[in-house]
């Protein structure tokens, strides 16, 4: 039954309902957070709890199943990523928003198997909006098929980005680069400040490409597979291949984007992996 990835799509989804009635009931309250690690990464008692009662509602119906959470890696634990069914989660992407009641925040949750994504949801409870994956299987908004827009040219293109979670000068001063070499070249930039959401309105066709440097596996685990199930492609920001535990993404609407893209970015590596 560990192996059986309709059930693990079927009891995931369950649970994300349940998680996300917690997120969007707490979302206009004012919050407490601490500071993650330092600067402004944040975590609240609400990200903590639902990452819980995920990882305690997978793990009893599937006890083979391994996990790697952010609230989980909070503490300076780091997990390999193994070829054992893995999900991989953030409870709330978005927490900056969270803690100020902006409404766009959502649970990521991703089923790796042989470090394979097969089951992927994103949801953002406040507005309702559900994104879903499994591979081979296309991409969905609210049941709703999928398409990437297909953009090809840079100067047609809406450009999601993040400032991210770090003020270190040095970080900094490559995301602002980016920010104003995007600025010339592209349509437009949009910072909205969910990483996994972000992918997901790459998805769906709104924007064209997005990328970060410095995020972590699970911003971006569940949008990997949104996107590329929509026709999309998802890359390292040099042009290499994905590795999900660098802390860096690249997803687009074409190859031909995401390169013209590549090429333009100023690329900052000193990021501590995930494993
Ligand atoms: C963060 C958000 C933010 C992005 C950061 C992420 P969190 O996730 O997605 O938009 O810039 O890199 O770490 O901490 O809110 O789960």
């Amino acid at each position: 039954d560990d192996k059986n990835m309709d059930k693990c799509y079927e009891e995931v989804l369950k649970l994300v309902d349940q998680a996300g009635e917690l997120i969007s009931k707490r979302n206009d309250s004012r919050k407490e957070f601490v500071c993650k690690s330092g600067d402004i990464d944040l975590v609240t008692e609400t990200d903590q709890e639902v990452e819980k009662l995920l990882v305690k509602g997978l793990s009893s119906r599937f006890p083979s199943h391994k996990f790697i959470g952010e609230e989980d890696s909070a503490d300076g634990v780091k997990e390999k990523l193994t070829d054992d069914p893995t999900w991989i989660i953030d409870p709330v992407d978005g927490t900056m928003n969270f803690v100020h009641g902006f409404p766009h925040s959502c649970i990521s949750i991703a089923l790796l198997v042989d470090k394979v994504p097969e089951v992927a949801v994103v949801y953002n409870p406040m507005f309702n909006q559900k994104f879903t994956a499994r591979k081979g299987q296309g991409s969905y908004y609210n049941g709703k098929k999928l398409e990437v827009s297909g953009q090809k040219d840079l100067g047609k293109a809406l450009i999601i980005s993040e400032y991210g979670t770090s003020r270190d000068a040095e970080k900094l001063e490559a995301v602002v680069k980016n920010f104003k070499i995007m600025a010339q070249k592209a349509h437009g930039i949009r910072v909205l400040g969910s990483a996994a959401l972000n992918m997901c309105h790459v998805a769906m066709g709104c924007a064209d490409a997005n990328y970060e440097m410095g995020l972590h596996a699970w911003d971006m685990a569940a949008g990997d597979l949104i996107v590329r199930e929509a026709g999309g492609v998802v890359m390292d920001p040099t042009g290499k291949p994905l590795d999900i535990m660098s802390r860096r993404v690249l997803a687009a609407s074409s190859q031909e984007l995401a390169l013209e893209i590549s090429k333009n970015l100023t690329q900052y590596y000193p990021l501590p992996r995930d494993d």
